[in-house]
């Protein structure tokens, strides 16, 4: 019988790409909260995870075999803005999930982020400890916390991820793509580092961690560590843009209102060796966009997005 797998953040750069991967091998039920996605095969429902009784309704509906937790309030400066907000969404909802999901046998995973760290170092593994900079960071390590104490069996993953979102305006790897193909000027943060991964990538590791029943912390990210500014870089001679118009630039001359942490990159060993297999690097994963491009991805993701 066909699994029936739960995607909650549907509509999200994430849950979207994440969404039409699963379609091949699950029954996919995905929600959002304000927009409305329409793809074949997929059922959709809006829901704002918040009201009391909408996670009972969703489990009802769906009946999931498999939940995988995309939703979560990621603009950071919005998180500082509104930390009340942030907390309820980003840390407790998601203890609540697990919660949930261990009393009914579902297999969970949630998502969580590279930014738990405060990026002094770099190079984390899963056993170092956290220390988050911002409301973002750390309500999404509070949840981390809620969801290993309810769920001991759910997978706890950190994720950094680029690709094609259907407003097309959503992840790094767009910021660059737009303005450049604009011929405009763009700004690339030298003193940030990061391991990118390909959504569509990330999307493969997380349905087949599912299939292989791993459970815990993982660092879900690509294998290659580089700057922001030469990620623009690269990305700009994958599709032959002008990577002039790149200037470097320091995070601190940004004027953010969260503070950041320079040095994000994690380590892949443990993801790689319960996998057996190696994870993409930076120029798999900008040719694999640059595919996707050439194959009109980016448009057809836009026609999934039903107009108010
Ligand atoms: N983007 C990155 O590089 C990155 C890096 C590290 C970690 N992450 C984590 O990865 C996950 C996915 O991120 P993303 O960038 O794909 O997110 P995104 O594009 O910002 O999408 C967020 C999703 O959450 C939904 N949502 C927001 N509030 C909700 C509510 N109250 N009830 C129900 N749904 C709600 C949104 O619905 P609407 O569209 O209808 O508003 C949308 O589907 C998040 O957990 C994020 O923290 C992302």
């Amino acid at each position: 019988m066909v699994k029936h797998l739960l995607i909650s953040g549907a509509s999200g750069l994430l849950g979207i790409n994440l969404s039409l991967e699963a379609l091949q091998d699950y029954k996919v039920y995905g929600t959002a909260h304000d927009r409305v996605v329409d793809v074949d095969n997929l059922s959709f429902v809006k829901t704002d995870l918040l009201e009391p009784d909408s996670l009972q309704r969703l489990f009802d509906w769906a009946e999931p075999d498999c939940f995988i937790h995309c939703a979560a309030l990621t603009n950071v400066d919005l998180c500082e803005e509104q930390p009340e907000l942030a907390h309820n969404l980003n840390g407790e909802l998601p203890g609540l999930i697990a919660q949930e999901t261990h009393r009914l046998g579902i297999n969970f995973i949630h998502i969580s982020t590279d930014a738990v760290f405060d990026g002094l170092r770099g190079g984390y593994i899963e056993t170092d400890i956290p220390n988050p900079q911002n409301v973002y960071a750390r309500t999404k390590l509070e949840a981390e916390s809620a969801v290993a104490a309810a769920n001991p069996d759910a997978i706890v993953a950190r994720v950094n991820f680029y690709g094609w979102s259907m407003s097309g305006d959503r992840s790094l790897a767009e910021f660059f793509f737009n303005n450049l193909q604009a011929g405009k000027q763009v700004t690339g943060f030298e003193d940030v580092f990061f391991c990118p991964l390909l959504a569509n990538d990330l999307a493969k590791f997380l349905l087949e961690m599912l299939e292989r029943g791993l459970h815990g912390l993982y660092h879900v990210v690509g294998s290659q560590a580089l700057s922001k500014y030469e990620f623009g870089v690269r990305l700009a001679r994958q599709f032959h843009l002008d990577e002039n118009l790149i200037t470097p630039v320091s995070v601190h001359s940004a004027g953010l209102s969260a503070p950041r942490s320079p040095n994000l990159t994690l380590r892949t060993e443990k993801l790689a060796q319960d996998l057996g297999r190696d994870i993409p690097g930076v120029s798999t994963g900008l040719h694999r966009l640059s595919t996707l491009y050439q194959q009109g991805y980016p448009q057809q993701l836009r026609n999934l997005l039903v107009a108010d």
